[in-house]
């Protein structure tokens, strides 16, 4: 094929541009040919670049003596889907029976004058702008198809959008973006680290960052003030739609602040977000305690676009007869019920079942049920219920005629996790969710520490760095898990997009944090010895958030994954299959390092 001339290459507009008012025009297009559709006579092309859709009109020429015209009118006869053209021609109106109200630029079309073929494409695995019923693998092996999709570059756009006003919001507020390293030292953000072995020290590795979390502390002791940075974290864990083992993060932290600073930054940046994406953002975002939060959702990233709260039916429980509720709250367990409006009507018996058996595959031992009518409860433990417990009951879960009411009674960890997700599948089989709702809230006073049974030790809930509640201080020996930290997290439609602290600053409280954490002195200074030194050299107060860039951008986009607005991101099993990673590497390479793969793959 002959190198096109440069010419054809100086294009007058994209192809989502041209409107009415443009007829009239000499335009010039380069795109692909999204499709096309020879009439005999005449051959429509749908143009499409990163904009979108333009139509170009081949007519058969009317002087079938003109070389050029007939060359040009066979050549458009011949295109491709996806080959790759340059058109120039007049925009000219198609007149009103022959528009396209789906297309911004259905008004016009362009009449083809001259045609480049600039390259041609082999038959694509799927057709690029219908998301038919392609496997993801096949999407991420042909990524460069699967992004011309309409929904992928949108997607791709916005995310540069949000970036791009991520940063306008933090320059106006004083912040400085400083890039912090990738070959680096592990960084304890509870996932497992990706090593890079050192060829230059054998034996000795770099770990790629779970998170900037200590150069931004050392930047605040360095005095920057206010730093942020939109970074790559790196975290070798089990993967699901809302994890990639790389991500990317809004990560900040601020000098001389309280909570109240890092989440009203916060919220300005959200709420610019929010506004670019013509989504909803509150005036005064609601804040809810760990504690209110486990309460009433029973979980710590609650879903609050809807009700259905639990409640805790111990105390009115007691009388009743139903021996695994007496025997639960004997044993000093608890018994939590949720109220499904319309529940007692809509769902059968086989419906309510399936209920139960999802209770039990998530560790619940049951779930007790009964339908709410207008004189009496009826069906399930009903019969166990007598009317003094009734009463109450319906009192305080506001049960009216119809509904269904569950119980489950266990120890508080089960029985939160349990109908936490029940309430979750509820709310989607009732339709209560709102399709648009945008429903955030803060949750703060999360407890410092988190008793780990598996290492039987103390270990941080949000990382070691984070500080404790003054007011709760004098128990970090006594009663380590009842300290509450000084740690907040920023939650939409029970998607967590971030978190953060304000840190220790003080050398010997972060000593002491780390021998509650099992953390012994060698060990402290052998893995975070530069952040105690750090700290003894003037840290100022601090604090800082991350929130999750992909979170954000899928939740702006109304996306189910991740996948979705990550240009190239990695399957489940952590593969990426347009470039084939992880692969084995030349043993040549190996050797360099000083590596031998003991059991090479078969
Ligand atoms: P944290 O570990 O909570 O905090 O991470 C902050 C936010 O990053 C997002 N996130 C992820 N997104 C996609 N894939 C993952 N595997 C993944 N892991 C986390 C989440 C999360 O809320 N250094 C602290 C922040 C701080 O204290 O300032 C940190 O990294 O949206
Ligand atoms: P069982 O006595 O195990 O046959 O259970 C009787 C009923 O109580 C069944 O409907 C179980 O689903 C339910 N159930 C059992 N254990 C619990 C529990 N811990 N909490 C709530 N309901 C339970």
């Amino acid at each position: 094929m002959a190198l096109p001339s440069d010419d054809v290459l100086k294009r007058t507009h994209h192809c989502g541009q041209l409107r009415l008012a443009d007829s009239g025009k000499k335009v010039r297009l380069c795109g692909w040919v999204r499709s096309y559709r020879d009439h005999g006579g005449v051959v429509f092309v749908d143009l499409r670049d990163r904009d979108w859709i333009t139509q170009v009109v081949f007519d058969l020429p009317a002087d079938p003596h003109n070389q050029a015209e007939a060359d040009r009118y066979a050549q458009a006869r011949a295109l491709r889907n996806e080959w790759v053209i340059a058109v120039s021609g007049a925009v000219r109106p198609r007149g009103k029976d022959r528009e396209n109200p789906k297309l911004p630029t259905g008004q016009i079309e362009v009449l083809g004058e001259s045609l480049t073929v600039l390259n041609r494409s082999d038959t694509v695995p799927f057709e690029p702008d219908e998301f038919t019923d392609v496997s993801e693998e096949t999407r991420l092996r042909y990524r460069y198809i699967d992004l011309r999709r309409p929904e992928m570059m949108r997607a791709l756009v916005l995310r540069h959008r949000i970036c791009r006003t991520m940063r306008d919001v933090l320059d106006r507020e004083g912040f400085i973006e400083v890039e912090t390293p990738f070959l680096t030292k592990s960084t304890p953000e509870g996932a497992r680290d990706f090593l890079v072995p050192s060829r230059l020290q054998q034996a000795a590795f770099y770990a790629l960052p779970q998170s900037p979390q200590l150069f931004k502390q050392i930047l605040m002791v360095a005095g920057l003030d206010r730093y942020y940075q939109i970074v790559r974290c790196f975290r070798d864990e089990d993967l699901r739609a809302d994890r990639q083992p790389e991500f990317t993060q809004l990560d900040l932290e601020m000098s001389f602040c309280t909570e109240a600073d890092v989440i009203a930054v916060t919220n300005k940046v959200l709420r610019a977000v929010c506004e670019l994406a013509g989504k909803g953002f509150p005036q005064q975002v609601a804040v809810l305690s760990y504690h209110q939060a486990m309460e009433a959702y029973g979980c710590d990233r609650p879903d609050t676009r809807f009700g259905l709260l639990l409640h805790d039916v111990g105390d009115l429980l007691r009388p009743s007869e139903f021996k695994v509720f007496s025997d639960v709250l004997s044993a000093g367990g608890v018994v939590k019920a949720l109220c499904a409006p319309g529940g007692g009507k809509k769902f059968t018996r086989k419906e309510i079942d399936a209920y139960v058996a999802y209770v039990t595959d998530l560790g619940g031992k049951g779930l007790a049920w009964c339908k709410v009518e207008a004189a009496a409860m009826t069906g399930g433990v009903a019969k166990f219920l007598p009317a003094q417990v009734q009463a109450p009951l319906r009192a305080k879960l506001q049960a009216g005629d119809g509904d269904l009411l569950v119980f489950l009674a266990d120890q508080p960890a089960t029985v939160n996790k349990c109908l936490a997700a029940l309430r979750l599948r509820l709310a989607k089989d009732l339709a209560l969710i709102d399709p648009v709702a945008m429903a955030w809230c803060w949750v703060m006073d999360f407890p410092l520490l988190e008793w780990s049974a598996e290492e039987n030790r103390w270990t941080a809930m949000h990382h070691p760095f984070t500080s404790p509640q003054p007011a709760d201080l004098d128990k970090l020996q006594t009663d380590p898990g009842a300290v509450r930290a000084r740690a907040y997290d920023v939650i939409c439609n029970g998607v967590e997009l971030g978190g953060g602290s304000i840190r220790i600053h003080s050398p010997e409280l972060q000593k002491q944090m780390f021998a509650v954490l099992g953390i012994n002195e060698a060990e402290a200074r052998e893995r975070f010895g530069f952040l105690l030194d750090a700290l003894r050299f003037g840290a100022p107060p601090h604090g800082g958030l991350a929130l999750g860039l992909d979170r954000v951008v899928m939740l702006m986009t109304g996306g189910q994954s991740l996948r979705d607005v990550i240009a190239f991101p990695k399957t489940q099993r952590g593969t990426c299959p347009l470039t084939g990673a992880p692969s084995t590497v030349d043993p040549r390479q190996l050797a360099e390092l000083d590596l031998k793969v003991i059991a090479p793959p078969p």
